[in-house]
């Protein structure tokens, strides 16, 4: 898979190229690649936003610089780009990032993080440029960087080598294995510290047991499609 991010701030990427499944998936023939649009610019003084029409605050990315730097990237007009590959503008009202949106983008060959600063984007670079927009929760962070490695980290540890255990991606919370749900608690050694016991049935090496015990345990912590909100047959 390759993953090119475009930003102001490609050396925040670095910190996230030293994580170890990230490492692995780049050992593994993955490629991460940042490009500044800064570099690209057609204005004057590395200049990249502008003030936006009718007036407010903050500063909006123009739809020249984008088009520059992904021409400069990948030699054809942004506009057919589109087509060839997924080109992701990472917005606060983008489509909800989960298990579900996370394993098509890790099907995919080619991505492109596209990362907003200040007040965000020329609406024109969403309608021409990009194929969809992501959004990672419903709050607003300072621009799409941090986003953009939330959706890295998910997609790469959904590859094959990059986690320890292949399994641990598998039956994972809200993962299609534990149909959509949070997944059931975990107990490692002590047994019994301060009073506090381990469940018995995990103790007892009885698969099938442990095997139902988990699957309870899933369906109690939520339903599909409603992160922790609420309880199976009831709302909270
Ligand atoms: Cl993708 N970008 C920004 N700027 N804020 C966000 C977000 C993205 N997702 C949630 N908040």
């Amino acid at each position: 898979m390759e993953i090119d991010i475009f930003t102001l701030f490609p050396d925040w990427f670095e910190w996230l190229a030293e994580q170890r499944h990230v490492r692995n998936a780049l050992a593994a023939g993955t490629r991460i690649e940042c490009v500044n649009f800064r570099e690209h610019t057609p204005l004057g003084a590395g200049q990249v936003d502008d003030t936006p029409f009718g007036g407010g605050a903050g500063m909006v990315l123009r739809v020249d610089v984008l088009d520059s730097a992904l021409r400069a990237r990948y030699g054809v007009d942004p506009v057919r780009l589109r087509e060839d590959r997924r080109v992701i503008a990472l917005t606060p009202g983008g489509r909800p990032l989960d298990d579900e949106l996370v394993c098509e983008l890790a099907a995919e060959p080619a991505l492109t993080l596209l990362c907003g600063r200040y007040e965000g984007f020329d609406e024109r670079i969403i309608e021409h440029f990009a194929t969809e927009q992501v959004s990672i929760g419903r709050y607003v962070l300072s621009g799409g960087e941090l986003a953009a490695m939330v959706v890295c980290d998910t997609v790469l540890r959904k590859l094959p080598g990059a986690l320890g255990h292949e399994k641990s991606a598998i039956e994972e919370s809200f993962s299609p294995a534990l149909e959509g749900r949070p997944e059931y608690p975990h107990y490692t050694r002590p047994a019994e510290y301060r009073g506090w016991r381990v469940p018995e049935v995990l103790l007892s090496g009885h698969h099938e047991r442990i095997a139902r015990w988990r699957r309870e345990r899933s369906h109690e912590r939520g339903s599909p499609g409603a992160p922790g909100a609420e309880r199976d047959g009831e709302e909270d």
